[in-house]
């Protein structure tokens, strides 16, 4: 849920010289992982000749710190740790801030993750003597790391011994004067990757961290301490042993993590989305025009055997997969459940050797679904992820993984990652329907000919846009707004409630459209603002008429009607209040265009209301604890 920065490195060819360069980097980082939480900011440096750690720290966002540092400059320094928190233990205050100091003042640690047991670890060293001047479970560890140091002489070493102290998901990082040149990192369940420089190197909970430096990364697995100087980096694992990292070349650049000339990170995420949906698909048939999803090593016996399919996610990837299921399961005949990651960890589900999980992440690093990947592994079930973030915790820990290729998500309510989803879903779909032989290739070339024409299709609702701006800004003062879908548009109704309660803070609810006459129709009185996702008229589902009625049943009661239909649709006119038009495509294609008018409109309602779109309040892009 934080971000984390680590940098150490020589200016010079000859002695690494005390520079700003430590500061720059770590606050340049920290401002890139701002959206993982931003409840406070801080950092630490070191330089020969510290006798302290020099540090600063200030809740609230990361302007704040920035101010504070202005205020009181930091000095030159060799090596630095910078720190964003959404904060788990202790409020948002300035002394729940991380960096927290140890060892008196010489030892400065960050922590992303939480100690499940650092009440009994803070226990002991309290009754050891030790002070502690905040609540967090981080200062523990950082008691317990200067306690563990000054035993042990060395401070990887130190940090071995905590990181098998700890119960519970942590990256921590640590700098320390008496080593001014290294930084040791240390991660079990939360992420940490290692960017490498010339003469530098860095850390960072993504590669966000350092992409304006490097694009040369190296992935830590589980459990590894990771030792950065100038001009070396060493991984052990919690026993000691020698580890080596897997490197890599980070596929996007520091450009594509910036807004591009948008006024928000969303806005331009939600132009990205052509080329999500394009890039997603691209690469993934071979010349014949057959899916081929390299990615996916699972064996093909084993994925003709499948029985059963389960998708475990969370909030918008979970609607994703609940688009995908009436898919996958028209394409393929395998029953799929779609569950929320966290309800599937805690039962005991029907889960074996012909399961496959499909677990959907767009960070990869969402706590509840990698618990519930490990809960379905420990059960023999096979798990496929579909992720966007590379290098991620998620799929090192899958055993097959489908990257969508959506580009860095940052705005912390997810669009393009939406898109991409369900793209990906419906190559596996289509993978498993050509493998299992439930699909002729001609079949499934038509089905990839309309995914093709997806992208323009995405550009012509988003070219539409400023109609439903427009509409949004007369909607300023609504307090309550409905969603209804039916059939594969279901999912795309509760994905638009929620982009308007994680944006503009409006309770907001989806519901199946046939489900409105059990119950929720009470809701209905005069003004109340209903959106309706009306199905193509050639839908062969026969439900066009059906949610036309429940246009006429909700606008009857006094409902103000916001319909998403099918350009030449006119069934609905007489029905809608206001009509957002999408082109024409089959039934299982729309949604990854009704999806888009509701983002928009949810975004610029934020907008008008001064809302911050890309870092709502209360939430992280990627929640990393359960
Ligand atoms: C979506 O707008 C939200 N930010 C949230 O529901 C998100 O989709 C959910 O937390 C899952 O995140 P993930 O895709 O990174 O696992």
């Amino acid at each position: 849920m934080c971000g984390i920065v680590g940098y150490t490195g020589r200016q010079a060819a000859a002695a690494v010289e005390p520079s700003t360069r430590p500061l720059e980097v770590v606050m340049e980082g920290l401002r890139r992982l701002e959206y993982r939480g931003y409840d406070s900011a801080g950092v630490a440096l070191v330089a020969p000749g510290f006798d302290q750690v020099a540090w600063a720290k200030k809740s609230g966002k990361l302007s704040n710190l920035a101010a504070v540092i202005d205020a009181s400059p930091l000095p030159d320094a060799t090596a630095a740790i910078g720190h964003t928190r959404w904060a788990t233990h202790g409020g948002p205050t300035d002394l729940n801030a991380h960096p927290h100091l140890a060892d008196d003042g010489r030892l400065a640690v960050i922590h992303n993750g939480i100690i499940e047991n650092f009440a009994e670890l803070k226990a002991e060293l309290l009754d050891q003597g030790v002070t502690f001047l905040s609540e967090t479970d981080t200062e523990v560890a950082a008691q317990l790391l200067a306690r563990n140091y000054r035993s042990a002489g060395n401070l990887t070493e130190a940090m071995r011994i905590t990181a098998t102290m700890l119960r519970g998901t942590f990256t921590l990082l640590a700098v320390h004067t008496d080593n001014p040149h290294t930084v040791v990192g240390a991660r079990h369940d939360s992420p940490l990757v290692v960017g490498i420089g010339e003469g530098e190197n860095f850390l960072g909970s993504d590669v966000a961290a350092f992409i304006a430096y490097t694009k040369e990364a190296m992935e830590l697995a589980q459990d590894q301490i990771v030792t950065i100087t100038p001009d070396s980096i060493d991984i052990i694992d919690f026993t000691g042993a020698r580890a080596e990292g897997k490197r890599y070349t980070v596929d996007w650049d520091a450009n594509a993590a910036e807004k591009g000339g948008f006024s928000s990170f969303m806005d331009k995420e939600i132009h990205d989305q052509p080329q999500a949906v394009a890039d997603t698909l691209r690469g993934r048939t071979d010349a014949s025009g057959h899916i081929q999803l390299d990615e996916i090593r699972i064996d093909e016996a084993l994925l003709r055997s499948v029985d059963k399919i389960i998708v475990i996610a969370c909030g918008t990837a979970a609607y994703a997969g609940q688009v995908a299921k009436y898919a996958i399961e028209h394409w393929c005949r395998i029953p799929v459940e779609v569950e929320l990651a966290h309800e599937f960890r805690y039962r005991d589900p029907i889960v074996d050797a012909q399961t496959l999980v499909v677990a959907i992440s767009q960070s990869g690093e969402t706590m509840d679904t990698l618990m519930a990947v490990r809960h379905a592994r420990e059960q023999g079930a096979k798990v496929l992820s579909i992720v966007n973030a590379h290098g991620s915790t998620i799929p090192r820990e899958s055993d097959a993984v489908l990257y969508t290729h959506a580009g860095p998500e940052i705005a912390v309510a997810s669009t393009k990652a939406f898109l991409a989803q369900i793209t990906a879903a419906y190559l596996l779909g289509m993978y498993l329907a050509q493998l299992r032989g439930n699909k002729f290739s001609d079949e499934i070339d038509a089905l990839l000919r309309e995914l093709r024409a997806i992208p323009e299709k995405v550009e012509t609702v988003i070219q539409r846009g400023e109609y439903v701006k427009a509409t949004a800004r007369s909607m300023k003062q609504a307090t309550s707004v409905l969603f209804l879908g039916r059939h594969v548009s279901y999912p795309v109704a509760m994905e638009g409630a929620l982009k308007l309660k994680e944006l503009a803070y409006i309770h907001a609810e989806g519901f199946a459209a046939g489900e409105l006459k059990h119950g929720p129709i009470a809701l209905i009185d005069e003004g109340q603002p209903v959106f309706v996702i009306v199905p193509s008229p050639r839908s062969r589902t026969g439900l066009h008429s059906k949610v036309v009625s429940n246009i006429q049943e909700v606008r009857a009661r006094g409902a103000k009607t916001f319909v998403i239909a099918e350009d030449g649709d006119d069934t609905v006119v007489p029905y809608a209040d206001e009509i957002f038009w999408i082109p024409q495509a089959p039934t299982l294609m729309q949604p990854l265009l009704a999806a888009i008018p509701l983002q928009i409109f949810a975004m610029e309602l934020a907008t008008v209301k001064g809302l911050d779109v890309d870092q709502p309040r209360n939430l992280a892009k990627s929640v990393t604890v359960e």
